[in-house]
């Protein structure tokens, strides 16, 4: 099955909301950033960022999301010393690291930073040769060796791909130059140790869990964060609720049911889910897709995509998603992304999409976006708490 991550092409993609031009000059100055200035500048308090709920208190490593078009969420790592910054999308549905090479001369590398092995005195040379395909887009390359920076830390002998060869338009479009995947280990291609794997294994971190909080282009709050190590409780209230992973590859659990008006689907044995922080949407299974938006008066578009009025995003049902015993409700106004359509007028893009014959249910970015996920190696589980 191919790795999933789904890039709205960001060429439709403007944001109806009044803060849309202050985020884009925003996106521009993404650097790296101290922890305490960062910790300042969104009213954070640096001693709130701890690891809980796993009965450590180690060293948790936060590491600032810039939100494109609430469809993407990328940060900045570097490889080599010294470091070569590159931007990239903390993926959990594939656990693979690469980044554009030097030699690599698709369009989507030109326009890209890459990675220049000659200038890292880090740099160790693998030379295996590496493909991936993606839900949308694929890169080849080979695999290297180097130091990676991410968070102000540094994981040693980082195995990772440069590429020569990013063909198609989606890497063109995307804000970010590469794809770090935090799945588990038995979903990297050529059995490389995925990076947040290495950095339990290098002590970086002290407790085997990370966490997203993903925010939804809210003045006054950081775009996003990835915490290593930890949670931030200064983004999500009450307590995490926890389900056990099913398959370990993908971020896999079973979700008991999915419910709108009189409208219930996966009863008799729930479906299979994961947590996907690199796919923008909700996926499911077409006919079931089609229900849920038939209920909420979406209509097919294109490429697995449904659109509505935006007028009735205030009055849409709820959508309930069950997960080991307790209800995740997700609001109109939480299931529906504002854009720009085709033709350059307003539309509400649903946020129940399939992809291909996808038989599994995506958890995306929308789903995200309203409940902090917490992705637990140490119980192999993932837990789900209200983000505020
Ligand atoms: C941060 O939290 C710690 C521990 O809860 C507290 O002692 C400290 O006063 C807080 N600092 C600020 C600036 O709120
Ligand atoms: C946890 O924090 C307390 C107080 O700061 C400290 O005494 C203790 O050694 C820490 N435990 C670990 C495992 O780091
Ligand atoms: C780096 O990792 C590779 C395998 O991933 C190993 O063969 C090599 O010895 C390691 N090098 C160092 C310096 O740790
Ligand atoms: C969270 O869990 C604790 C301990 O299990 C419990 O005492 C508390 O009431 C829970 N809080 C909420 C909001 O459910
Ligand atoms: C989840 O996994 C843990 C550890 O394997 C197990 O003890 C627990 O019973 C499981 N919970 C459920 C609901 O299956």
């Amino acid at each position: 099955m191919c790795k999933l991550i789904i890039i709205l092409l960001p060429i439709l993609l403007i944001l109806l909301l009044p803060q849309t031009s202050s985020k884009l000059t925003r996106l521009t100055l993404t650097k790296f950033q101290s922890m305490r200035n960062y910790c300042q500048q969104n009213n954070l308090n640096i001693s709130d960022i701890f690891p809980n709920n796993v009965g450590q208190n180690g060293s948790a490593i936060l590491e600032p999301l810039s939100n494109y078009m609430d469809s993407e969420y990328y940060g900045v790592i570097s490889l080599g010393t010294p470091p070569q910054p590159f931007k990239v999308i903390f993926d959990t549905g594939s656990s693979d690291l690469w980044v554009p090479g030097i030699y690599c001369q698709s369009y989507a590398c030109k326009i890209h930073r890459k990675y220049n092995p000659s200038r890292s005195s880090t740099y160790q040379p693998n030379g295996q040769l590496f493909a991936i395909q993606y839900g949308t887009g694929s890169a080849t390359g080979y695999l290297s060796s180097d130091t990676l920076t991410i968070g102000g830390a540094k994981v040693v002998n980082q195995t990772f791909a440069e590429t020569t060869s990013e063909p198609g338009t989606t890497f063109i479009y995307s804000e970010f130059d590469g794809i770090l995947g935090m799945g588990y280990p038995q979903l990297s291609s050529y059995g490389v140790t995925p990076v947040f794997n290495n950095m339990i294994a290098q002590g970086v971190v002290s407790a085997p869990v990370f966490s997203f909080y993903l925010s939804r282009g809210v003045r006054g709050k950081p775009d996003g964060e990835l915490i290593l190590g930890g949670t931030d409780p200064n983004h999500y209230t009450g307590n995490f609720s926890y389900v056990n992973v099913t398959k370990q590859g993908y971020w896999q659990f079973q979700m008991d049911m999915v419910s709108v008006g009189d409208v219930q689907l996966c009863t008799g044995g729930g479906c299979q889910a994961i947590a996907d922080t690199g796919t923008s949407l909700l996926v499911g299974p077409q006919h079931k897709i089609a229900r849920i938006n038939r209920a909420i008066g979406a209509t097919y578009q294109s490429d697995g995509q449904y659109v509505m009025d935006c007028r009735s995003v205030q009055s849409l049902p709820t959508v309930t998603f069950t997960i080991a015993g307790h209800a995740f409700p997700l609001t109109g106004a939480q299931y529906v992304l504002r854009q720009l359509g085709p033709n350059g007028r307003p539309q509400c893009l649903s946020g129940f999409s399939t992809m291909g014959s996808t038989l599994q249910w995506i958890l995306g970015d929308v789903f995200i976006q309203t409940y902090y996920t917490l992705y637990d190696f140490g119980n192999n589980r993932v837990g789900f708490a209200t983000a505020k």
